[in-house]
């Protein structure tokens, strides 16, 4: 089988690893992928931009299947391209990605069918914006509609810094028309965990639970990040949690969009805060997370192209679905400035140690080639490296015993993935 990725994080790349595992995939192609990505799969240029392109490559390149990584290309709807061109690929449609693409469409939506999420408002005149939030207090939590790379969610500790990020999404566009309107929620205050599904739109199968860190430094201080480490299983998901994740969330959801037309194919992913034991919805994600994947696939057992083509063919409940034991971790190095600005083109030494260890995976996020063909930071978030263990312990131990071995100038990361849960 042939098949194409779309995307270049380190996300892709460890769907990359996992399909080069597959007794199935013979041949894997990634645009436009990235400098790890390049070891294991063939990296193409397709221009982005315009969604007709990839459906001509795959045409000409006759591709059995596409698996799409980031949100943007969902959400502008290369799938329905895809279907009415009767190519398999993995994700949902425009409407499903709706669940991601428009913050007021997935609160209202959870609002119709009983999903517990934050409460909430939806603003579309700043005037009223800014009167709500006088009334309301700090802390308060305002999120631009659209999408905005991760970046339009905005915590605010006081009242001014309520208003400044209304000022930011609202008047000076920070995010374009993404920012035409807000959605103002309440705080939650408890503890945050991913939770990943596959569904083929009937039948729903839950990955290992995982949890992400946003916050740039140690103690979840500093700014929100697209994550700077994940660990897998979160324990914090215990099976009574688990059960009432998928009865009152995954399950309304999926039966919800059906209700209204909508068959979601692919990857489902609840962002919940665990508030006095109740899981509570941040956000939805139209795809896998970043860096949750690095985690998960590499717990999955099963051969990934089997989940991958039930799901389009919509037989998931014939497939099972195995996972092992013990546990994941994955720290993100990243450039100097990220998540603000940052430079490029910074040698990275050590690669080539990582890989003689046993159990280690270095997944590459933003890396490319230098004109001697030498790898270097070409991205914020540079290299996800990851390990299994017997336990969270074991992977933590082999994961900052391999980053000793890593260095580019700037290098920064954090210390306490998997210390405290
Ligand atoms: P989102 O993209 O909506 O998940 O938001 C990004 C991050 O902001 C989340 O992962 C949480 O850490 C935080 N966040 C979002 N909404 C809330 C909320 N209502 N209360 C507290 N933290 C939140
Ligand atoms: N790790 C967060 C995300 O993928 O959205």
């Amino acid at each position: 089988m042939k098949v194409l990725v779309i995307g270049s994080g380190g996300r892709e790349h460890a769907i990359i690893w996992k399909l080069s595992q597959s007794r199935v995939v013979d041949r894997i192609y990634c645009a436009p992928g990235n400098a790890g990505i390049s070891e294991i799969a063939e990296c193409i240029e397709v221009e982005s931009k315009n969604l007709s392109a990839f459906v001509d490559f795959v045409k000409y390149e006759w591709i059995d299947l596409t698996v799409v990584g980031p949100e943007e290309p969902l959400a502008k709807g290369i799938v329905d391209l895809f279907l009415k061109e009767g190519r398999k690929i993995i994700g949902p449609t425009k409407a499903g990605a709706q669940i991601e693409g428009s913050k007021v469409f997935a609160k209202e939506f959870m609002k119709r069918y009983k999903i517990p999420t934050a409460k909430y408002q939806v603003f579309n005149s700043y005037k009223h914006a800014e009167e709500y939030i006088r009334l309301k207090g700090a802390p308060i939590v305002i999120k631009a509609d659209g999408l905005a790379a991760g970046k339009g969610v905005f915590i605010a500790k006081t009242h001014d810094e309520a208003m400044d990020a209304l000022k930011l999404i609202m008047k000076e566009k920070l995010f374009g028309p993404a920012g035409d309107r807000v959605v103002i929620e309440e705080y939650l205050q408890g503890q945050e965990v991913s939770y990943l599904v596959f569904t083929d739109g009937k039948t729903i199968v839950p990955m290992v639970t995982s949890k992400d860190h946003k916050r740039l430094l140690d103690n979840d201080e500093g700014p929100n990040t697209g994550g700077m480490g994940t660990f897998s299983p979160n324990p914090i998901i215990t099976p009574e949690l688990e059960k009432e994740i998928l009865e009152t969330v995954i399950q309304p959801t999926i039966m919800g969009l059906r209700a209204e037309g909508i068959i979601y194919k692919g990857i489902l992913y609840a962002g919940l805060m665990i508030v006095n034991g109740k899981p509570y919805v941040l956000e939805f994600n139209c795809r896998f997370g970043d860096p949750e994947t690095q985690v998960i696939l590499p717990r999955l057992e099963t051969d990934i192209i089997d989940i991958f083509m039930s799901i389009s063919e919509q037989r998931l409940s014939k497939v099972n679905v195995k996972w092992k034991d013990g546990a994941s971790l994955c720290v993100i190095l990243a450039s100097h400035g990220y998540p603000g600005t940052y430079k490029k083109g910074i040698p990275i030494s050590g690669l080539e140690m990582v890989k003689r260890l046993k159990d280690v995976m270095v997944f590459h996020s933003g890396t490319g080639f230098d004109e001697e063909g030498k790898i270097v930071t070409d991205g914020g978030r540079v290299l996800g490296i990851t390990a299994l263990g017997e336990d969270l312990k074991d992977a933590r131990n082999k994961v900052y015993n391999a980053i000793e071995l890593i260095h580019f100038d700037g290098m920064q990361y954090r210390k306490d993935i998997g210390l405290t849960i």
